[in-house]
């Protein structure tokens, strides 16, 4: 395959994180030839330009709709705040770009239905930044999950908790805006709905809640502006395949920096996993003799694939932006027409749509129907 042409848009957190995949993916693989980096966009000409030099693309723009058409561009990354999402990534599949687009999809679920048909109409790959579900201690878990280890599992409980937005004098920018969504919901709740999507699949039916820890936060030219988004989600969940759970997610939790907590428990024994210790997993069986039976610990090593592809020695860890690196590679993979482990367009819209009932459900204080869609 001829080398891709890579435009990115965007170069805050998750475009820098974009930027260091698209430049590590050949060396960190071997097997994929290395991507062209192409063209960078952002919010004016000037940053484009000090970002493309530091990030290695050989052109900037401060116009992101002459990088959706420019010819040297085969793949979009979009890493641009959440409201921009459905213009960047519908304009750049009716250009006949492939597009790797940063979760959440869209704010709204008629946004994210629009881009679904942008996608199936420009057969192009449209694929979502879900970089956890590409750790290798989370197939680990699928595999034990796969061969029956801890049984018939009846119960997930996924918690996902930081404190970029615990401080009430922080000032409001982007995420406290409803045109970001609904908070901590399309912020966190995806990226917990992810892994459940790739342990289990659908979601039947939730009963959620949100709240707002701080009414209003400090504006930068003075006084204080009302907080429009819910920081805090809580929602029971049924899952399609009949198991109960919890998702509990706040993004002003004191103290936790870069936790997704997910307990799982089956009816021959249980896993228990933290992003904030995401090279191990504890795995608990309910065999041998009751006096020794306790949590082991598994270390990510070598033959925790793709581990392997970057480190030869286990229990070294890998780290955030490397899941990015991986994620990179199975967009690369599913480009060139072979099976990919990745959420594309066609599953990330089961999370909108749950995403969805669960705020639907907030409002109106009851169980809503997660909706298959079509
Ligand atoms: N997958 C993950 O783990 C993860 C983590 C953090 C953020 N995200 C997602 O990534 C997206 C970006 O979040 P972030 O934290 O990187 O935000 P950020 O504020 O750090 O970066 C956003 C960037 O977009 C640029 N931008 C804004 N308007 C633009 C325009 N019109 N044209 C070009 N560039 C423009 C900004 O200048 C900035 O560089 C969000 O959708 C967020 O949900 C995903």
């Amino acid at each position: 395959m001829t080398s891709l042409g890579i435009g990115l848009i965007g170069t805050g957190y998750m475009g820098k994180c974009h930027a260091l995949a698209w430049n590590a993916v050949a060396a960190v693989f071997g097997d994929v030839e290395r991507p062209r980096l192409a063209v960078l966009a952002e919010a004016s000409q000037e940053l484009a330009e000090r970002k493309a030099r530091e990030l290695g693309f050989a052109r900037a723009t401060g116009d992101w709709r002459s990088l959706v058409t420019d010819p040297a561009v085969d793949v979009v990354s979009i890493t641009t705040p959440n409201a921009f999402h459905p213009e960047m990534a519908i304009a750049a599949l009716e250009a006949g770009k492939h597009v790797w687009c940063e979760k959440p999809m869209a704010t709204k679920l008629a946004d994210a239905e629009r881009m679904l048909a942008a996608a199936r109409a420009s057969a192009k790959v449209a694929a979502l930044g879900y970089n956890y579900i590409q750790n290798p201690i989370i197939r680990l878990i699928q595999r034990l999950l796969d061969e029956g280890q801890i049984g018939t599992v009846n119960h997930v409980r996924l918690e996902m908790d930081e404190d970029f937005m615990a401080d009430p004098e922080q000032l409001f920018y982007w995420k406290s805006e409803a045109t970001s969504g609904h908070g901590a919901l399309d912020d966190f709740g995806v990226h917990a709905l992810s892994l459940i999507w790739v342990l289990f699949g659908g979601v039947r039916r939730v009963c959620g809640h949100m709240a707002k820890p701080y009414a209003d936060r400090p504006v930068k030219d003075g006084g204080r502006r009302a907080v429009e988004t819910y920081d805090i989600a809580t929602t029971l969940i049924e899952l399609d395949n009949g198991a109960s759970g919890v998702i509990a997610l706040n993004r002003s939790a004191w103290g936790r920096k870069g936790r997704i907590f997910m307990q799982l428990f089956g009816s021959k024994g249980s896993i228990v996993y933290d992003q904030e210790r995401m090279n191990e997993v504890q795995l608990y069986t309910a065999d041998g003799p009751p006096e020794s039976q306790g949590y082991r610990t598994i270390l990510a090593s070598p033959h925790h694939a793709p581990y392997d592809k970057f480190i030869p020695a286990p229990g070294h860890g890998l780290g955030f932006n490397d899941l990015k690196i991986v994620e990179c590679r199975e967009l690369i993979r599913r480009i060139e027409g072979e099976r990919a482990h990745l959420i594309a367009f066609e599953d990330g819209i089961r999370i909108e749509r749950t995403v969805d009932a669960i705020a639907r459900s907030a409002h109106d204080g009851a169980w809503v129907d997660v909706t298959a869609g079509g």
